[in-house]
């Protein structure tokens, strides 16, 4: 494994596959001015690091088109509740930036607190419609902590093109409607499926949390979607019953604590009553000391 360079380090004399780390706003602005300098677009992938293939599947989408890919790597502390895993969340920075290399990244962009948050910090973006329930109810803040942190990045970074994963439904709706809002919707927004261990469960980097037999028990997540992917298949077309589905096989599954099963409009996030047209079927639970999400698309047969 390569260890991460500085900002002062040109891009040009680094080995293929090992990216620059930019930890100001300055020098990942100098990095886009770069970029584009070569007639390539820039492409973004924001995360809070702990990288595996899920995030990776974002990082080869961002570079497929030869675009210059910048990935932030913050634990946003705006974003966590007081008794949530901010303190415990896994940082582990240079493996990080050598796993983005390999997947097509350029540039790691790892601001400190300070840069982000500097002193006198006042300013909070809150989103309604679909912030206000699921995960922003049992959250609350956690998407005005998304939010204002997505929205500074794009300003930081000014890229052409973000991506996100479906593995954060929700998170995806509330980045579409804050884009729309404050026109930031002229930076392409791009949403990848996703990824899944080879027995369903959708990756995370609080899987990390689980223990063996947590591990087994968090199958009743993707389960449970696939329960209910087949209630609708089989021509269920009532909304609570197709819920009633997932949340059964979570409910029958010891170590597995439901939060919710919730059928809900991809863009607006308000419960779907008659499956009618396109829907997420969105669930949460804890397992063992993580909480956990996840979500499949749902249509009527
Ligand atoms: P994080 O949880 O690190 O995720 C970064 C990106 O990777 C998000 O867009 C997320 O949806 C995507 N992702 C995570 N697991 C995935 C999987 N199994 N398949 C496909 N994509 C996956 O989401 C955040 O960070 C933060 O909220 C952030 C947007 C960076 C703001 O702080």
């Amino acid at each position: 494994m390569h260890a991460p360079t500085t900002d002062h380090t040109p891009h040009s004399v680094l080995a293929p596959g090992q990216p620059a780390v930019v930890r100001t706003v300055t020098g990942i602005r100098d990095a886009g001015t770069a970029i584009r300098a070569q007639g390539r677009g820039v492409a973004f992938v924001p995360t809070m690091g702990a990288l595996h293939e899920g995030h990776l599947a974002l990082v080869r989408e961002a570079a497929r088109d030869g675009s210059g890919v910048i990935v932030s790597v913050f634990v946003n502390p705006t974003q966590f509740g007081p008794n949530e895993d901010f303190s415990r969340y896994p940082r582990q920075e240079a493996r990080d930036a050598a796993l983005a290399g390999s997947a097509g990244a350029g540039w790691i962009f790892a601001p400190g607190l300070e840069e982000v948050y500097p002193e006198g910090f006042a300013t909070t973006v809150t989103v309604g419609g679909p912030s206000d329930g699921l995960e922003g109810a049992i959250r609350p803040g956690h998407f005005d902590g998304v939010a204002t942190v997505v929205a500074k990045l794009l300003l930081m970074v000014r890229p052409d093109r973000v991506l996100f994963g479906q593995k954060d439904a929700q998170q995806v709706a509330v980045v579409r409607r804050m884009m729309r809002d404050l026109h930031l919707d002229d930076i392409g927004m791009e949403v990848v499926p996703t990824v899944r261990e080879a027995d369903g469960l959708a990756m995370s980097s609080r899987n990390a949390y689980l223990g063996p037999e947590d591990r087994a028990a968090a199958l009743a997540l993707s389960r449970g979607l696939a329960a209910a992917r087949a209630a609708a298949e089989a021509g269920e077309r009532d909304g609570r019953r197709i819920e009633a589905a997932a949340m059964a096989v979570m409910e029958d599954t010891p170590g597995v604590a439901p939060d919710y099963a919730a059928l809900v409009d991809p863009d607006t996030f308000r419960p779907i009553t008659t499956l009618d047209g396109p829907a997420t079927l969105c669930v949460a639970a804890k397992v063992g000391p993580a909480r956990l999400i996840d979500n499949t698309p749902i249509r009527p047969n």
